[in-house]
């Protein structure tokens, strides 16, 4: 296999282009987690036995009787990450708390993410990294939201900004600001991601208890037939697609035009309906990836699992962003291309965005500028 090689910087110098901090403590912990061989990791002792990370992160500002990393946290990115996010709102502890991606606990107090991330449901098993609905739909060129959530942090971006994301993908940087009440703009050159990613934000925002009523009254597996219908999207939706920056909102309301005959689930409100059909979709692409393996269920049963496990989401995602008072801040999601961008200049004050390279390591790691 080929070296992997970063590529170029295509930007100027009159672009500030982004630069991790990288001081000597910082040489000094990856010296100290650089072990290759097993048997040395093996007699290494624990990270937070060596250093104190908080004292790294804050550069001894704080100890850990005032701050607390999640548990999880313990890549040498994930520090870099939160002391990026300390240095930007570490000067307002309550700031900190309510937006933090890394912190559990400031000033004896839980984060708003270490209760967003305790949520259980659809990819969210315990880890500070599962949260929200970033996992619905298994998009593999995603990136993490917890990453870019420290690095809309470090960005300094409030709710005053405007966050582009030119290759939106499946939506995570808009996931992200949504939830920070920061308005963004995403677009992709693939409508079925400009779809997805619109989904996934407006999902956050379903009123739960009201869903649960009007699911109550239908059967799941009428909800699996009525999709069933339709095994294949025909041709004559993509015909569609040939306007570029056009909204993913009238994407999906063409869709459901064309595509879906007249029933029961056509009849809901939107959030509800494509929530659904996300689920759908969700379903078929666990059906079909792990069918030659001892996963393999019938494409039902992946269906009925995944509806659980979105409605768990969404369940504890409405209770906590009540709870929390969080308010999220919809995003425009758009079909078209970075290269001919449909916003005026100087209107972003942050791109944050992973390009579509060939290679999966670049794809997954974020540019920001
Ligand atoms: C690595 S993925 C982005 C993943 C995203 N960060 C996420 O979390 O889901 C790169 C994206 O760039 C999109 N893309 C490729 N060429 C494009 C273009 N000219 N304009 C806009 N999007 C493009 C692809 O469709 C793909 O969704």
């Amino acid at each position: 296999m080929s070296e992997l090689k970063e590529p170029k910087p295509q930007y100027d110098g009159s672009v500030v282009q982004p630069r991790l901090l990288v001081t000597e403590t910082e040489r000094e912990l990856q010296n100290l987690l650089k072990v290759k061989s097993r048997a040395a990791r093996k007699v290494t002792q624990p990270l937070a036995t060596t250093v104190d990370p908080i004292a790294w992160v804050t550069d001894g500002e704080h100890s850990r009787k005032t701050l607390k990393l999640f548990d999880d946290v313990s890549q040498v990115y994930e520090l870099l990450l939160a002391r990026m996010e300390f240095l930007s709102l570490g000067h307002d502890l309550s700031l900190l708390r309510r937006r933090a991606a890394y912190f559990e606990e400031v000033d004896g107090e839980k984060s708003d993410h270490f209760f967003l991330s305790a949520i259980r449901g659809k990819g969210q098993i315990g880890h500070s990294n599962q949260y929200l609905t970033h996992w619905f739909y298994p998009y593999k060129g995603k990136y993490h939201g917890q990453m870019i959530k420290a690095l809309i942090n470090f960005m300094g971006i409030g709710e005053g900004g405007l966050v582009l994301d030119p290759f939106v993908g499946s939506g995570t940087t808009l996931v992200e600001c949504a939830t920070l009440g920061i308005p963004s703009i995403g677009i992709d050159i693939n409508p079925a991601l400009c779809i997805v990613s619109q989904i996934k934000v407006d999902s956050l925002g379903i009123a739960y208890p009201d869903l649960q009523r009007e699911l109550a009254k239908i059967k799941p597996l009428d909800i699996f037939h009525y999709f069933s219908q339709k095994p294949e999207i025909s041709k004559k939706w993509f015909l569609g697609f040939n306007q570029l920056n056009q909204d993913a909102n009238l994407l999906l309301a063409q869709a459901w035009e064309q595509q879906f005959s007249d029933g029961f689930v056509k009849e809901l409100p939107d959030t509800w309906r494509n929530l659904l059909f996300l689920c759908y979709l969700h379903a078929l692409s666990d059906h079909t990836y792990l069918q030659s393996t001892n996963k393999a269920m019938p494409f039902e049963q992946f269906f009925l699992r995944d509806l659980n496990e979105y409605l768990d989401t969404l369940s504890g995602t409405h209770r906590v962003l009540i709870d929390r008072h969080l308010q999220i801040c919809p995003p425009k999601v758009l079909f078209g291309t970075a290269l001919e961008l449909p916003v005026p200049s100087e209107s972003i004050d942050g791109i944050i965005t992973s390009p579509p390279y060939r290679n999966t390591m670049w794809k997954v790691l974020p540019f920001v500028s």
